[in-house]
């Protein structure tokens, strides 16, 4: 759990309504939140979806999990507690993009149904679209690519509470969208996420 330790402090409401905002942009915020094991795809996809929609004039911005550890989170490991954090960090981030008007696409495996969840909640609360897009590729298949070989290691021991080998993987039960990804060309799945995205009428 969070501890809160900032206390006396008081919210500003500015000026500019986020409707008012949006209209003006002609933008429409939300988050795109990719979760699944190491390797399974979410990164590829994302990335791929990025360049299409803001080649089509779309603003959507990537928020990658092996990215964002290089910088803002650099200071969390992968136990438990340290993935809650930075998943909530993130979804924190990503809900500051959405109310932007920006599509935020992230890439997080975000093992835990619980942490997802708290994402969820707060853009639903702040009246911002969620949309969990689970990329469901099999371990066998995630372990088979091993891009970065990093199945190998843990499968070695040399890394120690890897997630789908001796870490805990939770699926979402209820995702918006499940992308299958093992044995189709990645243009196919790319295509299948823009065209959910259009139809929920978030990339207009
Ligand atoms: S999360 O679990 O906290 O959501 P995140 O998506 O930020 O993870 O980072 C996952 C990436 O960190 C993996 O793609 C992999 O490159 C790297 N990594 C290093 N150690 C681990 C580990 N123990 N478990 C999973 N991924 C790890």
């Amino acid at each position: 759990m969070t501890q809160v330790k900032a206390t006396n402090i008081h919210w500003h409401e500015g000026d500019l309504s986020r409707t008012d905002r949006w209209n003006a942009l002609k933008a429409k915020g939300a988050t795109i939140w990719f979760t699944g094991l190491s390797g399974s795809g979410k990164s590829t996809v994302a990335s791929a979806v990025e360049q299409v929609l803001v080649q089509r004039g779309v603003n959507a911005y990537r928020l990658d999990g092996d990215n964002i550890r290089h910088g803002l989170n650099k200071n969390l490991g992968f136990s438990a507690e340290d993935r809650a954090e930075n998943i909530r960090r993130i979804g924190e981030v990503a809900k500051l993009f959405a109310d932007a008007g920006v599509l935020a696409l992230t890439s997080f495996i975000s093992p835990y149904v619980r942490d997802r969840d708290l994402c969820r909640k707060m853009h639903v609360d702040s009246g911002l679209p969620f949309i969990e897009v689970f990329v469901d590729t099999p371990l066998e298949e995630c372990e088979k690519r091993d891009p970065k070989g990093l199945y190998k290691k843990a499968r070695a021991g040399e890394i120690k509470g890897f997630t789908g080998i001796d870490d805990p993987y939770e699926a979402p039960a209820h995702a918006e969208l499940v992308l299958k990804t093992a044995g189709r060309p990645i243009d196919d799945c790319v295509r299948e996420v823009l065209d959910f995205l259009e139809n929920k009428g978030l990339t207009a």
